[in-house]
């Protein structure tokens, strides 16, 4: 077939290449006869005069003495030359006074040139051409006359006959070797281009880096191209999946059915979604402060699978069946939930060392340092290897879709990897990460770097942090990278990075359900025991140094400085929930947080109405969402978040469309809700003024900004978030498919 195609080529090339050399043959045969004749008849013009000059003296004297019979003889000796024909003499009269019997009888002297013009002729016989020429004989007596010298010019035909016939013979053979090299030339060109198209399909260049081997030399011309093509229909489809999808739980379910083919989801993380304690003997369930919990939570939802996290819950263990599965949502149970044991040296080493105590402060560029022990490096690499064999437990197929999420498992896609070699993997990197310099400092650089790469695919919450991603990865490790197409390759697995920037659930889970906002805000103001008009402000974060609370705190004091007519009528409500409080860093930031509290309710507080009401407690969503309605301003000052779900939660909880979002530039979600007051919260006075025009926005303004937000957290909801990546997933896997099949065409 491929020879068929490449012969096909060929033609095209050969027929109008015999086409022009036979036209060509037609045009320069004509030529050459022309030329050759001019050659011959200049050639026979010079025999001719030589022979006449011979001839010259001899002829005139016998001619001047009259003496017919030596004439003839001399005429006769004359034409014993094989190519003269005959020789005669005419007078100037046009009397053919001598001539040798072989003189043609159709040649009369005044057909012979006598111009000054010309001295010679072709002149066509019927016996045959004949080249005659004449040369003027002046005898000192006698007649005055031309010698007319007669040469046959048979040889000349002949000669041309056989020039023709080398010509044409010259034109098949040139024909015929051009053809056979175009045939072999188009017969390689044609296997280079289906190899490089067929490499192009395979994804090289779009989803991986062209290899220099698989696109040959001709092609090169062509890649950007069709890298440029490849890119723009990839874009275009995504722009339309995304434009004209809604993105539900069923739209996820629809995708993982129609483009997984109803592959089973396994998530990997190390925080639990419900964690069982036991309470004096009850057990409780609990959904932990998490970020992660937050998006990924209902994506599970939607999907079904696994879930694979640390049992840390007090009652974990007693809620498992015989292999470490529990359902749930425990009131609706959609998923199962795989729990992994930790001992307390080994939560201690992989979870509060490494990833809280050097990860964490690494990735965060938040004045913390970072620490690293080997001790806590040999419990991360023992722990990851643990999730890594769970998955390949919990997977029923040796190619299943799995979902990596966060720092604390660097090391586990390329762990997978190894097990499970078909395996899809997302990994998701919550947190932000750094400038290849900050990360340099880490003395496993290397290996985390290696691990990571062991994704199909990388997703980080900005453009930013994958060009982070991409510059440390050129630094420390020897891969090829693709910009355009943000691939990296390394050893022949290929990882895509993109930015999916997360969100959370739409509609919210309590949509429509719950009582109008000012019966909240009552109520909150009632149990707070503070009056039906005070103002209140919100803040909601795990008790963790990258969140601004400090800096909250002093943009809350300066506020109440410079507007002291607030002062009693405003008050911030901190919630923050207990976090890696076994870590003294946490232990000293927990520390200043109540110092700092004090010396601003010392301050500022008013008839018993504090400035600052810290609740350092851990509060189920439902209960954070009332505080989330109530407050006029929420406070989201982080000093580095990878993209902070409070900002976009507090928007989705006010379906009123009230309340202002004071947000820091730090966060990913400042690069989404532009309606929000964006402040730098090192700035004390910036933040502090943000505060207040929070307080006394008005409401049409209040509106304008949270309808948009809204329109933004509901279009770009966690569902789009999980949809994109396993869309991409999909594609990947479509790609590879349809490699190893066009592999096996011969
Ligand atoms: O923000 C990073 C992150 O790991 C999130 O993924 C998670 O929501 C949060 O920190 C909670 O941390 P931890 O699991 O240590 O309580």
């Amino acid at each position: 077939m491929t020879g068929f195609r490449s012969l096909k080529l060929s033609l095209r090339f050969i027929i109008p290449l015999v086409v022009s050399l036979g036209l060509l043959a037609i045009a320069v045969v004509p030529l050459v006869d022309k030329l050759n004749l001019r050659w011959f008849v200049r050639d026979m013009d010079m025999r001719s005069q030589l022979i006449a000059n011979t001839l010259h003296e001899p002829l005139a004297e016998l001619i001047g003495q009259g003496n017919k019979t030596k004439i003839n003889s001399l005429l006769l000796r004359a034409i014993k030359d094989e190519r003269l024909l005959a020789l005669g003499f005419c007078s100037d009269e046009g009397a053919l006074l001598y001539r040798t019997p072989t003189f043609p009888k159709s040649i009369s002297c005044e057909e012979v040139p006598s111009d000054s013009k010309a001295s010679s002729r072709i002149l066509r016989l019927p016996e045959g051409a004949v080249h005659v020429a004449r040369h003027h004989i002046v005898p000192e007596t006698g007649a005055k006359g031309d010698l007319i010298l007669v040469h046959d010019t048979s040889f000349m035909e002949r000669r041309s006959a056989d020039t023709r016939k080398y010509i044409i013979l010259l034109f098949v053979v040139l024909g015929l070797v051009t053809s056979l090299i175009t045939v072999f030339v188009a017969h390689l060109s044609w296997h280079g281009w289906m190899e490089g198209v067929r490499a192009m399909l395979k994804g090289e260049g779009l989803l991986k880096p062209f290899s220099p081997q698989s696109i040959n030399s001709e092609l090169q011309p062509l890649v950007g191209d069709l890298k440029t093509l490849m890119r723009s229909l990839d874009a275009e489809r995504r722009m339309a999946d995304d434009s004209t999808i809604t993105w539900s739980p069923d739209t996820l379910r629809k995708l993982l059915h129609k483009q997984l083919t109803g592959e089973k989801i396994i998530v990997v993380s190390n925080r639990e979604p419900y964690i069982h304690s036991n309470n004096n003997g009850e057990i409780e369930v609990h959904r932990p402060a998490s970020g992660l919990v937050t998006a990924v939570e209902p994506v599970m939802r939607a999907c079904s699978g696994t879930w694979i996290a640390h049992g840390g819950g007090s009652a974990d263990r007693e809620t498992v069946d015989a292999h470490d599965r529990v359902m749930v949502p425990p009131d609706k149970p959609e998923y199962n939930l795989r729990r992994i044991w930790l001992t307390e040296e080994e939560e201690k080493g992989y979870y509060y060392g490494f990833s809280n105590e050097g990860f964490w402060p690494l990735c965060h560029i938040a004045h913390v340092r970072p620490v690293f022990r080997t001790s806590d490096w040999e419990q991360y690499v023992k722990i990851n290897q643990r999730f890594a064999d769970a998955v390949v437990t919990e997977a029923d197929s040796d190619n299943p879709v799995v979902l990596v999420q966060d720092y604390h498992f660097a090391l586990l896609p390329g762990m997978i990897r190894t097990l499970l070699p078909k395996a899809t993997i997302i990994t998701f990197w919550h947190i932000p990460w750094p400038n290849p310099e900050s990360f340099g400092i880490c003395p496993w650089r290397e290996e985390l770097l290696k691990g990571m790469l062991g994704s199909t695919i990388l997703g980080f919450h900005t453009p930013y942090h994958c060009k982070n991603f991409l510059e440390t990865v050129d630094r420390y490790l020897e891969t090829r990278i693709e910009h355009e197409s943000s691939t990296i390759s390394r050893r022949g697995q290929l990882t895509m990075v993109e930015s999916y920037p997360i969100s959370i659930q739409w509609p919210p889970p309590w949509h429509g359900a719950l009582p109008p906002v000012e019966q909240t805000r009552a109520e909150i103001l009632t149990e707070l025991g503070l009056p039906a008009d005070q103002l209140l402000g919100i803040g909601i974060d795990r008790m963790d140094y990258t969140k601004g609370i400090l800096e909250r705190f002093n943009a809350v004091e300066r506020m109440l400085e410079l507007h002291p007519e607030l002062v009693g009528r405003f008050s911030f409500i901190q919630i923050a929930a207990p976090s890696r409080s076994a870590l003294e860093e946490y232990q000293a930031f927990e520390t200043r947080l109540y110092a700092l509290e004090k010396r601003i309710n010392a301050r500022f507080t008013r008839d018993g109405r504090a400035a600052i009401i810290l609740k350092a407690e851990h509060h189920e969503p439902d209960q954070v969402n009332r505080f989330y309605r109530a407050a006029q301003v929420c406070m989201v000052t982080s000093l580095h978040d990878g993209m902070n779900l409070v900002a976009k939660e507090y928007v989705a909880a006010r379906d009123d469309e009230q309340g202002v979002l004071v947000l820091s530039q730090f966060t990913g979600a400042a690069n989404e809700l532009y309606e929000a007051l964006v402040v730098n919260p090192y700035h004390v006075e910036q933040t502090a003024e943000a505060l207040y025009q929070g307080l006394i926005m008005p409401e049409y303004e209040q509106q304008e900004r949270m309808r948009s937000m809204r329109a933004q957290v509901r279009d770009f909801n966690v569902y789009r978030w999980a949809g994109r990546m396993l869309l991409d997933a999909a594609r990947v896997r479509q790609r590879e498919k349809l490699a190893a099949r066009i592999g096996r065409v011969p």
